[in-house]
């Protein structure tokens, strides 16, 4: 076994910081600062027109007052979108933010990006190359290295981009419940120095194979203290929490 070098925190805030706040808004990063929180998971994806933007859906509908496709629309038209009413009034005209902006902020508070590529459908090379190049436009003066975001995909292609375009980043490989049989190798051919699963999923014997192929293990999303003890004792790295309130930030 010879794992890499894993410069991230035990624990990671979902979203931004999980439910208290609307998901992938700068609102939420600084709520989980607020609750000492200085690592945040964050969905990227491209609008129609090439700017690099937090949202979890395909379409603006969920989390936003608008409808329709994301990879449809202008930067213009997504930044005049509220993405903070449909959570609650408290956080009414809260915009979507690009990712330059909240990595600014990142950058700014000390706060590390594990950023999750998330490709509209069809655009998954399209996504992992502009998220890593314009990762390393952010991250590449030397006084900000130390905060360098940990890229994650549950799309291989968008990885194998991501790497091609920005090697100098570490890649996770995220999975879904259950894990698909050839993880191991898909973690490979991306060039990934973690798996990054469904926390449900994890077991000591999936735990201790990634260790033997020299993966770190990540985890989302757990939101239970004893659960999150668990597997750190089981050698989980990290854990991504909703939980920012319940789950105290660890290194
Ligand atoms: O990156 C971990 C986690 O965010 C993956 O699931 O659907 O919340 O993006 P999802
Ligand atoms: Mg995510």
């Amino acid at each position: 076994m010879n794992l890499p070098h894993w410069p991230y925190p035990k624990t990671i805030a979902h979203r931004g910081a999980g439910k208290r706040a609307p998901e992938n808004t700068l609102a939420a990063i600084r709520l989980g600062v607020a609750y000492g929180y200085r690592a945040a998971e964050i969905d990227v994806k491209l609008s129609g027109d090439g700017t690099l933007l937090l949202m979890h859906d395909d379409t603006t509908n969920r989390t936003s007052d608008g409808r329709g496709r994301v990879a449809a629309k202008t930067w213009h038209q997504l930044a005049l979108l509220d993405a903070g009413s449909w959570h609650s009034n408290v956080f009414a005209g809260e915009p979507i933010p690009t990712y330059w902006r909240v990595a600014k902020y990142c950058i700014a508070n000390g706060v590390q990006l594990n950023t999750e590529i998330k490709p509209c459908i069809g655009r998954e090379r399209e996504t992992g190359a502009a998220v890593a190049l314009e990762t390393q436009a952010l991250f590449s003066d030397p006084a900000n290295h130390a905060l360098k975001p940990l890229l994650s995909s549950f799309s291989t292609d968008a990885l194998v981009a991501a790497r091609d375009a920005a090697p100098e980043f570490d890649r996770a490989h995220l999975f879904e419940d259950p894990l698909p049989w050839d993880w191991v190798a898909r973690c490979k051919t991306a060039g990934a120095i973690a798996i990054d699963a469904n926390w449900h999923t994890l077991t000591p014997a999936i735990i201790s194979e990634a260790h033997d192929h020299d993966l770190r293990v990540a985890c989302y999303t757990c939101n239970d203290l004893a659960e999150a003890e668990k597997l750190w004792s089981w050698g989980v790295d990290t854990v991504i929490t909703d939980a920012v309130d319940v789950i105290p930030f660890q290194r």
